[in-house]
């Protein structure tokens, strides 16, 4: 399991990074906005000067040649750099584009299996199905994964399935029972992930005691 942070936050990342488990980073449009970076490919150098492993930048055209045009400019910018799309037909085509040139990809916005599949057949690296916000609308964020990981197992597509919109840590436990490939989170859920009160409890009476002892 590959855990990525979600933000656009360099101290998060720094934070993230020192822990000594990320293996990527994603941001988004409303992520950069959030942070107010005015110049993206800058933000994108530091990022890859921080953490060495894919680092996904999102393009805001929505049509095939805008979409190529953008991606092929961020790729540019760093080996690293995974092209976000957005899960739309013009999209898809720019997908099978950049997948014919080397230009690995990140297909953001999936909400349903036969996205997924598409993604896949169009050549995407990583398919993002959001989870949250399926959550946040009453249906079943984690039944997504699963449905998509069995289809990818059913038919060998190598698109890896990352977890996005993670909300907490049960999403980040399911989607490794189910043998998706790379959850992205906030890292506030990364610092859950590592906390646990009888762990606090644990070491504050370890600690009194051997206090005790040397007292
Ligand atoms: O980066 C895409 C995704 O993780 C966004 O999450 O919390 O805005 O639904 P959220």
């Amino acid at each position: 399991m590959k855990i990525f942070i979600d933000t656009a936050n360099l101290n998060e990342i720094k934070e993230a990074a020192d822990m000594g488990l990320l293996d990527g980073v994603t941001t988004n449009p409303s992520l950069v906005a959030k942070e107010g970076h005015k110049d993206f490919k800058s933000m994108l150098e530091k990022i890859c000067s921080i953490v060495d492993g894919d680092i996904s930048a999102e393009v805001v055209s929505t049509d095939y040649e805008g979409i190529v045009k953008e991606g092929r400019e961020l790729a540019k910018i760093h080996k690293n750099i995974v092209v976000k799309v957005p899960l739309i037909k013009e999209g898809l085509k720019a997908v099978k584009t950049f997948s014919s040139e080397g230009i690995k990809t990140n297909v953001t916005l999936c909400f349903s299996p036969s996205q997924a599949l598409l993604a896949a057949k169009a050549g995407a690296y990583l398919v993002s199905p959001f989870v949250g916000r399926l959550d946040d609308i009453s249906y079943n964020g984690m039944e997504l994964i699963s449905q998509i990981v069995q289809i990818y197992g059913n038919y060998d597509y190598q698109t890896q399935v990352l977890v996005a919109s993670i909300r907490h840590p049960i999403h980040f436990v399911e989607s490794c029972l189910m043998g998706a490939d790379v959850c992205t989170m906030p890292f506030k859920v990364i610092e859950q992930l590592a906390k646990h009160p009888l762990t606090d409890i644990g070491l504050e009476k370890f600690l009194d005691d051997w206090k005790k002892l040397n007292k």
